[in-house]
């Protein structure tokens, strides 16, 4: 582990040396599992990937109980396990044509898969807003507008009321389930429900699918959310 500073009041990120198959790049919306311990707590935790640059992984969490209170305590070179990247991340084939117009909705630790979002879609051609969601102090925002072609952020309010969801061709959201449910209304009452993508949270074990530990009900059925998730058309899960 290379590095690990608080960036707000209980979030952090953590940098990490992670060799990394050209074939496995990290994409936005994937997760790997860390862990810092050996048996105790029993389970790896999953946490969505910050950015990828070469070997060098990064992973913005929120201290939410005993794993990541722990990781918060790691100082460069202490050893630290990593799992992935894992989960199907958000998806790249949407446009057969040109590339579109993305907005990207985080909530808290939620706007994590959306600095590397910003750089892979605008990478591939896309226009990329940014609306980010605080409830305490923002952070990390200076680095997020260097990324993308507008950020608007929202402090203590409802990041969903800044979003005219008819622009876009695709919206990608990650953060607290009430917001996502909240914009996932508005995208319906707007007429374009179809094109919302989350990205849910769960309690992991493998986090490979082997469990069954993350199962989700959706309308398509049973799903994995380590595995067919953590990213899915909301329309099938909300
Ligand atoms: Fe084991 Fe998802 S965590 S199947």
């Amino acid at each position: 582990m290379r590095s690990n500073r608080q960036v707000s009041p209980g979030f952090y990120l953590l940098e990490a040396e992670l060799p990394i198959r050209p074939d496995r790049i990290p994409r936005a919306g994937q997760f790997c599992m860390l862990r810092s311990w050996d048996s105790i707590p029993v389970l790896s935790r999953p946490i969505s990937v910050f950015d990828a640059q070469g070997s060098r992984v990064f992973f913005l969490y929120k201290t939410v109980g005993r794993g990541t209170a722990i990781f918060s305590r790691l100082n460069p070179g202490d050893s630290l396990t990593i799992q992935g990247p894992l989960g199907n991340g958000f998806p790249m084939d949407l446009w057969s044509n040109a590339p579109g117009r993305i907005a990207m909705v985080g909530g808290g630790a939620g706007i994590a898969p959306f600095y590397l979002g910003a750089k892979q879609y605008r990478g591939a051609g896309c226009t990329v807003d940014l609306y980010l969601g605080f409830s305490g102090a923002a952070f990390l925002t200076d680095e997020y507008r260097d990324r993308a072609d507008s950020v608007t952020v929202n402090v203590g309010g409802r990041i969903t009321d800044e979003i005219d969801p008819t622009g876009y061709d695709a919206i990608f959201t990650c953060g607290p389930e009430i917001m996502m449910k909240a914009l996932w209304e508005k995208c319906k009452a707007c007429g374009v429900g179809e094109r919302i993508f989350v990205s849910l949270e769960a309690r992991m074990a493998c986090g490979v699918g082997a469990c069954y530990g993350c199962s989700k009900q959706t309308a398509g059925g049973n799903k994995k959310v380590c595995k067919d998730g953590p990213v899915f058309p909301a329309e099938d899960v909300l």
